[in-house]
């Protein structure tokens, strides 16, 4: 009975050196064609996009109402990310292979962690995605009507593309074609390589960086600074520094993906020295354009003029061009926001399937999802799996919801990175380590404080009950599933293969 204890516990906090997790990833691994500009682009492509292009609109002046102390919500949700962001590229340059949090756990806190880790990351990415997806028909529409007079009246129509229906009585669905079409296209350059698929990033980054930056000076020379203040005005419901927290809780969604480029470690030419680099380099450019998007937002006009203004929470950046008389700026908006959120979509659709490969080569998933494409070295099987996962989840999901989910997900991986570092650098304090994090153990302590903080003040309940229920599922599958099929039994089962050829060939030589 003792012995079955002891075995269980063996199983569950079974734990993987750094060396076996590399030595692993070079025996199945995938081609290495990054470098740290690539990051870069997949880090900003995953980063600026719904959060940026609408939800300021809702933190600036919608409930949380933080008029200009938005900058300062934007430096607050910023730096619990960076603090989180140093934990993420001292792991990366350490334990370059792909997986991101997940492999993390595996080093520190053993096989079951790690997979609930893997479970609530597909909250951050494939949830996350989906919110992004949904937003993006929202975007595309908005383009069309610029065209309504040129394009037959099946390609405008949204009531065409878009249904809502009821199934099983009242379960509410959304068919919502272009969402569905978009990720299938994603589906398809993933299928195809990351090379490729950074290409088409490369694109997308470059054009909504061109739109933001269209706007950022477009709207500099009709900012006045008496708009600034007070800076942290009274709101509908809040005011001063809750205000502030509400908001950085709210556009914390704008920073999520940043660790998503942890999750290309194992394609990075150099990962040692471009990982910290790619991390860090991706949050600080989009902190930097997200304070200028917020100056210019919160400056070009009277706060009271913005407090509750519908048309202004639904778009803010369309809003303030239209409002400055640019009168084909709705339409441009309108593609760098769907640029924006396309390469948002294609880096977290990537991360989701890199997470699941390396879950599947611990054979904490079925084999079949491990496996790599003979020519495209592309993890095939699990990006078609993740594809069909992501466009089924569009039926079900809103956006508000979705992005909760995600804001949790996201947190949760960002607490354990952080505790995990802390583990390491004590346990292990010899280890190489390429990029150290400075003043340890304070700036994961601070990451891990922020984030809890955050949480505290946002987070609405129904997403906790969400969250729970989804870790609650995690560990039933991980102990109907996975517990079985982990690589310790394979190695067991491999030491019992090996024993009995032995015993063959001692018997064959008798
Ligand atoms: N940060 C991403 C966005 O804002 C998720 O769309």
């Amino acid at each position: 009975m003792e012995r079955k204890t002891n075995g269980f516990l063996a199983k569950v906090f079974r734990m993987k050196s750094p060396e076996e997790l590399i030595d692993n990833a070079n025996k199945h691994g995938l081609k290495k064609t990054l470098n740290a500009w690539d990051l870069i682009i997949l880090g900003v492509g995953a980063v600026i996009g719904t959060g940026i292009f609408t939800v300021s609109g809702a933190a600036i002046a919608g409930n949380a109402a933080s008029g200009p102390s938005f900058m300062l919500a934007l430096i607050i949700a910023g730096l619990a990310c960076i603090f989180s962001a140093f934990c993420y590229a001292e792991f990366a340059s350490m334990i370059p292979v792909a997986g991101s949090a997940y492999t993390y756990t595996f080093a520190i806190f053993g096989q079951c962690a790690a997979w609930l880790m893997g479970w609530i990351l597909m909250l951050e990415y494939a949830i996350g995605n989906i919110a992004v997806a949904i937003a993006l028909t929202g975007y595309w529409f908005e383009f069309l009507k610029g065209f309504e007079e040129y394009l037959p009246n099946w390609v405008v129509n949204k009531d065409i593309w878009i249904h809502n229906i009821t199934i099983f009585g009242n379960v509410p669905l959304l068919i919502n074609i272009p969402s569905m079409l978009v990720i299938a296209f994603i589906t398809f350059l993933l299928y195809r390589g990351i090379s490729e698929s950074t290409k088409v990033s490369a694109i997308m980054v470059a054009i909504k960086l061109g739109v933001i930056a269209i706007f950022i000076f477009g709207g500099f020379f009709h900012v006045d600074p008496n708009n600034w203040h007070p800076f942290m005005p009274s709101g509908f419901n809040l005011a001063g520094w809750n205000s502030v927290f509400q908001a950085a809780f709210l556009i914390f969604f704008a920073y999520v993906g940043f660790d998503a480029v942890s999750t290309a470690a194992e394609e990075t030419k150099n990962p040692q020295r471009d990982m910290p680099i790619g991390i860090l380099g991706t949050l600080i450019i989009c902190m930097l354009v997200y304070v200028a998007v917020g100056a210019v937002l919160t400056g070009m006009f009277p706060f009271n003029e913005l407090l509750g203004n519908q048309a202004f929470i639904d778009a803010p950046i369309a809003y303030s061009l239209r409002s400055i008389g640019k009168s084909f700026c709705a339409m441009l908006v309108s593609v760098g926001a769907i640029a924006g959120l396309f390469s948002v979509l294609l880096v977290l659709q990537l991360g989701t399937t890199r997470i699941l490969f390396a879950m599947a080569r611990d054979n904490l998933l079925p084999d079949v999802f491990a496996k790599v494409h003979p020519k495209l070295q592309t993890p095939y099987i699990i990006t078609i799996v993740v594809g069909i996962f992501t466009i089924f989840g569009t039926l079900f999901l809103d956006l508000e919801a979705s992005a909760n989910l995600c804001n949790i997900g996201t947190f949760m991986a960002f607490i354990v990175v952080s505790i995990g570092v802390i583990i390491l650098r004590y346990n292990e304090p010899n280890r190489k380590r390429t990029f150290k994090i400075p003043f340890m153990p304070w700036i994961p302590i601070l990451g891990i404080l922020c984030s809890l903080f955050i949480i505290y003040k946002g987070i609405p309940w129904e997403t906790f009950v969400q969250f729970a229920v989804w870790t609650a599922l995690g560990l039933i599958i991980y102990f109907a599933y996975s517990y079985k099929n982990a690589n310790l039994d394979l190695d067991e089962k491999a030491a019992l293969e090996e024993a009995a050829s032995q015993k063959e060939i001692l018997e064959i030589k008798k």
